[in-house]
């Protein structure tokens, strides 16, 4: 169990990871992630599920490497082990019509079963969208994606999403090194404004879905957004992950990670994603120091630079 099977650069610090894992292969859905460990004294973190396989029994997940534990993730190779992985948790992205799967997903506003929607991934958020895209195409939808990066090396799944049966793909580079020049909200526009699309559905780093949604929402496409809080356990114990939802309080872990755009509290949300951010980038560069000189396996980094040890020497994470 969670062997890593297979490892891909797909391109500078962005990693996709094939773990074999057949029990969580069996019952993940579009939409929803796990947590893993890296090691036995390691912070649990979560990552979406990009793709599964039921038959051979994986899962692939897709990761930047931004701090600590994903660059501890970035040093495992095929062959060797994640510590532990939990899940699927979350809600899945779609309310399944198979009435012999739990039908707990999203009831997509304005999006009528069949009907036009516009899937659109910035960055990394891209391996999320791609499993949604491909779910919703599955069950019938017509469904355009918007794929956007800042250049060309850091486009992703570009081969996996041109092999789905889209209405219409639209690639976006910032610098224009591939598709075409600009952000992801020019084609967004452009769908919504024309009445292309009945929903949109956007995933990526927090200030990319809010003005992405709010460029559906002033054409008047109601819009669903995938949340990224820091989470602890996963499970809606902790607190840690509470984002405000037309002002009532929601765990995105249990509640989410879905929700309606229009109703996020974005500045909560992006103040709360940096509240520990001088101590990630502490332990990030104590990290590396421990890499370069060829120690950490045997330091306390782990403890002290945990998000649990954090947390509960700030006074704990419901408040
Ligand atoms: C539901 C969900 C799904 C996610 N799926 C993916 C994915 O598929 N691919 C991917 O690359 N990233 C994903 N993330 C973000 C990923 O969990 C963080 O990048 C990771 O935890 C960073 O850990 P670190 O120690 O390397 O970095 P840190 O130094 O801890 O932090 C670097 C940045 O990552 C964010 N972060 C840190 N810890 C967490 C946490 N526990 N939860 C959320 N954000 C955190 C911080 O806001 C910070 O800006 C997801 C997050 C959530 C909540
Ligand atoms: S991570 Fe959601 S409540 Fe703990």
């Amino acid at each position: 169990m969670n062997e890593i099977i297979e490892k891909r650069m797909l391109s500078e610090g962005v990693i996709q990871l094939t773990v074999y894992e057949p029990r969580i292969a069996a019952k993940c859905q579009a939409g929803q992630f796990f947590m893993l460990r890296v090691t036995d004294r390691g912070e649990r973190v979560p990552f979406t599920f990009s793709d599964w396989s039921r038959e051979e029994g994986w899962i692939r997940f897709i990761f930047m490497v931004v701090g600590k534990t994903t660059s501890l993730l970035s040093e495992l190779a095929a062959g060797d082990y994640i510590k532990d992985l939990a899940g699927p948790l979350g809600r899945p992205s779609l309310r399944s019509h198979d009435t012999r799967r739990p039908s707990w997903g999203n009831d997509f506003e304005g999006l009528q079963q069949g009907g036009s929607v516009v899937v659109v991934g910035g960055g990394v958020g891209t391996a999320v969208a791609f499993p949604v895209a491909r779910a919703l195409c599955e069950e019938g939808y017509q469904v355009h994606v918007i794929t956007g990066a800042r250049t060309a090396e850091l486009l992703i799944l570009e081969e996996e999403l041109r092999a789905l049966p889209l209405a219409s793909l639209s690639i976006m580079t910032d610098d224009g090194s591939a598709g075409s020049k600009g952000l992801v909200t020019a084609p967004l526009k452009e769908l919504c404004s024309s009445r292309s699309v009945s929903h949109a559905i956007i995933v990526g780093p927090a200030i990319m879905m809010k003005f992405a949604a709010g460029t559906a929402l002033d054409a008047g496409v109601p819009a669903t957004v995938s949340l990224n809080p820091l989470m602890i356990d996963g499970t809606g114990m902790c607190g840690a992950c509470r984002v405000s939802i037309d002002g009532a309080t929601k765990f995105a872990c249990v509640d989410g990670p879905d929700f309606s755009a229009a109703s996020v509290d974005w500045a909560e949300l992006m103040s709360r994603q940096r509240s520990y951010i001088d101590d990630e980038r502490e332990s990030h560069a104590a990290h590396q120091r421990h890499v370069q000189e060829r120690e950490h396996e045997n330091c306390d980094c782990f403890d002290e630079s945990s998000l649990w040890a954090r947390g509960f020497k700030k006074g704990g994470w419901a408040t």
